[in-house]
C-alpha cells in the first residue's frame, strides 16, 4: 500500500497507538493516525481498557456499517457506551438506545413524526429568525467566542422549538445537557466519572446529579401538557405506543434527558469544527461564497469532515469471525464512525475536505441501522441555515484562538473558538 497524507487535523501526539480508550487521547484531537493505521493493519482490533475490560475497534467503512445493520448478532441491550454498568444500571438508565427491534421500534415510533425532514423543514423560518437573532449580535462583537455565543446557544433553542419548551428554559437545559454528555471532562461537571465517586449516581443517565434536574423538569412539563396536550414532541411522548400503554415515568423521563443530551452538544461542535475546517481551507470557504447552491453537499461534508460522534458500542450475541479474528458471544464490539468517515476504501482522498463531494454515503449518524441519528434533519437544517445567515452578513472570518478539545472518547470537538469577522 502506498504511504498516504495524513488528516491535515492530526494531533502531533498521535503516533499512530494512540489509546483510543483513554478520554484524554481526544483533549489533543481525533487520533486519526491511529484509526488510519488499523483500518490498514487491524481492523478488527483488541482494545483493553483501565477497567479490566476491553473491546473489538472496528475502523472500516464497510464492517461498521454491516454490524449497525445487523441488530441481532450485535445488540445495544447491553449499552452503546464503553461504560460497563450492571444489570440495574442498564434497566434503570435504558432509552430507546439500548434497546433493539421491535422493543425498540415501539419507543421510536412515538416521536419519528416530529423529526420527519417534512416536519423539520415546517420549522425553517422561525429556525431562520431564532438564528439571525442569535448571529447578529455576535457578529457586532467582531472578536468572540464562537462557542458560546452562537454554536452552544442555537442548537438547544432550536430542538426546544420540536419539543415544546420555552426560549427561556433552553439554557438551564444546554448546562445539564453539558454535564449529562460531557460527563468526562471537568470544565462542565464536578462529578467526572473516571476520576470522583459518583456510584450515589449509578442510577441515573450519565451518573450525573444533571440526571435528576433533568428528571425534575420532565415531570413537571408532562402534568402541564397532561392538563393541557399539544403537538410538540413532549406531548407525543405521553401517548400511548402501538401496544396501547403509555411509557413509563422512567421511561418518559429517561427519553427526554436523552434528547436533551443527543440533541445538545452534537450539532455544537460539528458547527464549531465546521467553521473551523472552512476557514482553513479558503478556497472551499470562497467557492460556497460563490455557489451557495453547493449547501446541502456542503454540510454533508461538513458533517463528514467533523463526526463528532466518535463511535457507539454493540455487544456480540453469538460468536462471530471477522478478517481473521474471534468475537465472542459477549465481547464488546465498538463502530467507530470517526475511522468510517475517512476510509480510503470508500471515500475518495478522504483528508481532502471537498464541499462538492458526491456521493458521500458518511456515517456520522450511523447507516442502515435501527437507530439511525433521530435529530438527522433537524441537525442538517441547524448547520445549513447557520452557514446561510453567516456567510451572508460576513466577508471574512479568521480564526484567532482554537482551544482545548473536550475530554471525552465518545464526544469530539473544540471547546471554544474564537474568531474575528469583517
Ligand atoms: C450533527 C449532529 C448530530 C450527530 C453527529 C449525531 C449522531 C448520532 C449517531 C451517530 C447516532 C447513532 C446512530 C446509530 O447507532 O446507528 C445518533 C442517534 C440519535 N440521535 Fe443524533 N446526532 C446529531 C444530532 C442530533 C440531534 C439534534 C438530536 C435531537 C433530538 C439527536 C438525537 C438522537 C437520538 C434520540 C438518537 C437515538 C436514536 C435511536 O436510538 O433510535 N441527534 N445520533
Amino acid at each position: 500500500m502506498t504511504p498516504k497524507e495524513h488528516h491535515p487535523w492530526v494531533p502531533k501526539s498521535d503516533n499512530g497507538y494512540s489509546n483510543l480508550a483513554s478520554h484524554d487521547t481526544w483533549v489533543a484531537g481525533t487520533p486519526y493516525a491511529t484509526l488510519q493505521r488499523l483500518r490498514d493493519e487491524d481492523p478488527v482490533a483488541w482494545v483493553d481498557e483501565v477497567d479490566g475490560s476491553g473491546f473489538w475497534a472496528i475502523t472500516r467503512y464497510a464492517d461498521v456499517v454491516e454490524i449497525n445493520r445487523r441488530w441481532e448478532d450485535f445488540t445495544s441491550y447491553q449499552g452503546i457506551r464503553l461504560e460497563e454498568m450492571d444489570d440495574e444500571e442498564t434497566q434503570a438508565r435504558r432509552t430507546m438506545m439500548e434497546l433493539d427491534p421491535p422493543d425498540h421500534t415501539r419507543l421510536r415510533r412515538l416521536v419519528n413524526r416530529g423529526f420527519t425532514r417534512q416536519t423539520v423543514e415546517s420549522y425553517e423560518e422561525p429556525i431562520r429568525k431564532l438564528t439571525a437573532d442569535i448571529l447578529t449580535p455576535a457578529l457586532a462583537l467582531g472578536e468572540f467566542d464562537f462557542v458560546s455565543e452562537v454554536a452552544r446557544v442555537l442548537p438547544m433553542r432550536m430542538l426546544g422549538r420540536l419539543l415544546g419548551v420555552p426560549d427561556g428554559h433552553a439554557e438551564q437545559l444546554v448546562d445539564w445537557g453539558d454535564q449529562l454528555l460531557s460527563n468526562t471532562d471537568p470544565e462542565y461537571t464536578d462529578h467526572v466519572v473516571d476520576q470522583v465517586d459518583t456510584d450515589e449516581f449509578r442510577l441515573i443517565p450519565f451518573r450525573s446529579p444533571a440526571g435528576l434536574e433533568v428528571f425534575r423538569y420532565a415531570q413537571e412539563a408532562a402534568v402541564q401538557r397532561r392538563g393541557c396536550p399539544s403537538d410538540d414532541v413532549i406531548s407525543r411522548l405521553l401517548a400511548p405506543t402501538s401496544d396501547g400503554e403509555p411509557l413509563s415515568d422512567l421511561q418518559f423521563n429517561n427519553f427526554f434527558a436523552l434528547l436533551v443530551a443527543a440533541g445538545n452538544d452534537t450539532t455544537r461542535y460539528s458547527l464549531t469544527e465546521g467553521l473551523r475546517a472552512l476557514v482553513d481551507h479558503p478556497k472551499q470557504m470562497q467557492v460556497l461564497r460563490e455557489e451557495p447552491t453547493i449547501i446541502n453537499t456542503a454540510v454533508e461534508e461538513i458533517l463528514r469532515w467533523t463526526t463528532v460522534t466518535t463511535h457507539f458500542r454493540r455487544t456480540a450475541t453469538s460468536d462471530q469471525e471477522l478478517h481473521g479474528r474471534t468475537i465472542r458471544a459477549g465481547d464488546k464490539v465498538v463502530l467507530w464512525w470517526a475511522s468510517a468517515n475517512y476510509d480510503e476504501r470508500k471515500f475518495d482522498d478522504p483528508y481532502n475536505f471537498d464541499l462538492r463531494r458526491e456521493p458521500n454515503d458518511h456515517v456520522a449518524f450511523g447507516r442502515n441501522g435501527p437507530h439511525l441519528c433521530l435529530g438527522a434533519w433537524l441537525a442538517r437544517m441547524e448547520i445549513r441555515i447557520t452557514l446561510q445567515e453567516l456567510l451572508a452578513q460576513t466577508n471574512n472570518i479568521e480564526v484567532l484562538r482554537v482551544s482545548d478539545r473536550l475530554r471525552s472518547n465518545l464526544i469530539s470537538g473544540t471547546k471554544h473558538l474564537t474568531v474575528r469577522v469583517t
